[in-house]
């Protein structure tokens, strides 16, 4: 293998920088050159290319965002779309594709593959939301984020004395709101895994008033509704007020942690070793402190499954 591409897709995520740079190195290390996709898939189609050499990738490693760009490309599910892709890459001399999103990004990857072009994927998402690893890049550090936005929303909410919904990213998963609510301690948390109960919602914030309390944080993961509806539904049900903060893209940005940056690094070095070793349809992830990989259909095929365990122990000390 003398040269190989990367790409990043998707929602862009902390770390992918990081993760680029691992594929340049590791791939200099062995003597392959690799090119750089701009935009994601659209720009594989329209042909952005450009040469990545290691002082390209010098000073990137802190930074958030994707120095590649990133894109969402719905053309890419065509056929055509595709061959063309396949087309520019085969035209450039490149063998082989690393592609670092999330599972839709894998779905596009794996159509690369059965067509006869090598890709291996790596997850590259703040929802940690890939079946096959526990942990995504940019997991860490939008986590971190959501924790110090909610450590400053509870010094106001105490001075004040008031409930907050806290609406967090996340897609169809929790993993963002659930580590958050444990991490920050909020009274509750409502996650698209479990079935939340108004009810409850509402005795917990009667238990702690009674007990003196005077403020509470409710996070709310957008996959089960915006942050407005709860507050809505609180105000119906028992005429309380209830402020809410949406953290939207902030969740998004921002150096990675030390935690992603090594992540990513991982990932991106063993995407370029199982290129190097001639494998293909392979994604690449992370079980019990190892790097690992698997099939990667596994991705999209099985449904990510939340932490059932954390939810119980954030109900367990959030009593
Ligand atoms: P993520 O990769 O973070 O899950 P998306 O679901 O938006 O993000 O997918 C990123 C891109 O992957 C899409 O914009 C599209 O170009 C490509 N993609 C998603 N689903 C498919 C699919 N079923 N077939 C081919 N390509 C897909
Ligand atoms: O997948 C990452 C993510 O930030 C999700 O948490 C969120 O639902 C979505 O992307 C938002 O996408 P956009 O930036 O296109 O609104």
């Amino acid at each position: 293998m003398k040269k190989i591409a990367v790409l990043t897709s998707g929602g862009d995520a902390p770390g992918m920088n990081a993760a680029i740079r691992a594929v340049v190195r590791k791939a200099a290390f062995h003597g392959i050159d690799v090119v750089g996709i701009k935009h994601g898939y659209e720009g594989l189609v329209k042909g952005y290319l450009e040469e990545l050499d290691l002082g390209s990738v010098g000073g990137i490693i802190q930074r958030g965002g994707t120095h590649l760009n990133s894109a969402r490309c719905p053309e890419f599910k065509e056929d055509a779309v595709q061959q063309q892709g396949i087309e520019n890459l085969r035209a450039a001399g490149i063998e082989g594709l690393v592609v670092i999103g999330g599972d839709g990004s894998y779905r596009g990857a794996m159509d690369l593959v059965k067509k006869g072009f090598p890709v291996v994927g790596v997850p590259g998402t703040i929802d940690n939301d890939v079946p096959g690893t526990e942990y995504t890049i940019g997991f860490d550090t939008a986590l971190n984020t959501v924790v110090e936005s909610i450590d400053k929303i509870r010094d106001t909410a105490t001075s004040h004395e008031n409930s907050f919904i806290v609406e967090v990213m996340g897609r169809d998963a929790g993993d963002i709101a659930l580590w958050a609510g444990l991490a920050a301690g909020a009274e509750t948390v409502l996650i698209p895994e479990e079935d939340y109960d108004l009810d409850d919602i509402v005795a917990r914030l009667d238990r702690g008033a009674a007990r003196g309390k005077k403020h509470s944080i409710i996070i709310v993961a957008e996959g089960v509704m915006s942050g407005n509806e709860l507050a809505k539904l609180i105000k119906e049900k028992t005429g309380k007020e209830t402020r809410v903060s949406v953290l939207g893209h902030i969740q998004r940005g921002g150096s990675p942690t030390a935690r992603d940056r090594v992540l990513a690094s991982q990932f991106g070095a063993h995407a370029v070793e199982l290129l190097m070793e001639g494998k293909s349809g392979r994604a690449v992830g992370i079980r019990n402190h190892q790097v690992i990989d698997y099939d990667m259909p596994e991705a999209f095929e099985k449904n990510h499954e939340a932490d059932v365990s954390l939810y119980t122990l954030m109900k367990e000390l959030s009593i």
